[in-house]
């Protein structure tokens, strides 16, 4: 597998900031026309260097270029307990995008979910991966559906109007690939 998907380190952050403003990052991230930065909140210093064991973030490299992100938490105890604070037990919640629009449609953001949800799985505990694209991003949809997802209802997070999917165990297809 080409993709190597390593720890996130402070000397990403110049990529993380760079790939908020790209528009394809934006529209995944906000329904808003006039916004003009992904994950405006984010102090990319802070999120990589931050000590939760609850939640991780990942960066995606082809031959040793920086080309995309993932953030993988327990929600249930991730500490700003962003899907909430009676979230169950035993899921793993990821996010994904893709920074380097050159790299997109090339099966580079399914190989980073087949080594995130192998690794989650991994896990005897874990018993689904939960995910929340916004309900707009029907690209998105394609792709998680495409992957054993399964939409399982909107969601408001904040202002974003989502559209949860859920992978539970039984479902996930291409365990035999690259842990
Ligand atoms: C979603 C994403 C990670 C998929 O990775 P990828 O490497 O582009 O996708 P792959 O080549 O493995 O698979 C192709 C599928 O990805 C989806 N896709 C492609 N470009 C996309 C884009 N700009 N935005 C969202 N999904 C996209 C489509 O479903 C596509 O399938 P199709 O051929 O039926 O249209 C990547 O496109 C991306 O980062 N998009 C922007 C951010 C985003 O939407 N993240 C998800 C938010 S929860």
């Amino acid at each position: 597998m080409p993709v190597k998907l390593r720890p996130a380190t402070p000397a990403d952050v110049p990529h993380l900031e760079r790939w908020d403003h790209e528009p394809h990052v934006i529209a995944a991230t906000s329904d808003d026309p006039e916004a003009d930065v992904a994950f405006e909140d984010a102090e990319w210093l802070e999120e990589v260097s931050n000590d939760d064991p609850a939640s991780a973030y990942l960066i995606a490299e082809i031959d040793g270029r920086p080309i995309g992100a993932m953030q993988v938490i327990d929600p249930a105890l991730e500490r700003t307990h962003y899907w909430g604070k009676d979230c169950p037990p035993n899921l793993c919640a990821m996010d994904i995008w893709i920074g380097e629009a050159d790299c997109l449609g090339n099966g580079y953001g399914t190989e980073m979910m087949t080594i995130a949800i192998n690794r989650a799985f991994a896990d005897p505990k874990v018993e689904a991966i939960v995910i929340d694209p916004l309900n707009s991003n029907t690209d998105a949809h394609r792709f998680y559906q495409r992957l054993g997802f399964r939409p399982t209802g909107r969601r408001l997070f904040d202002d974003d109007d989502c559209l949860v999917h859920r992978l539970d165990r039984a479902d996930w297809r291409f365990g035999d690939a690259d842990a």
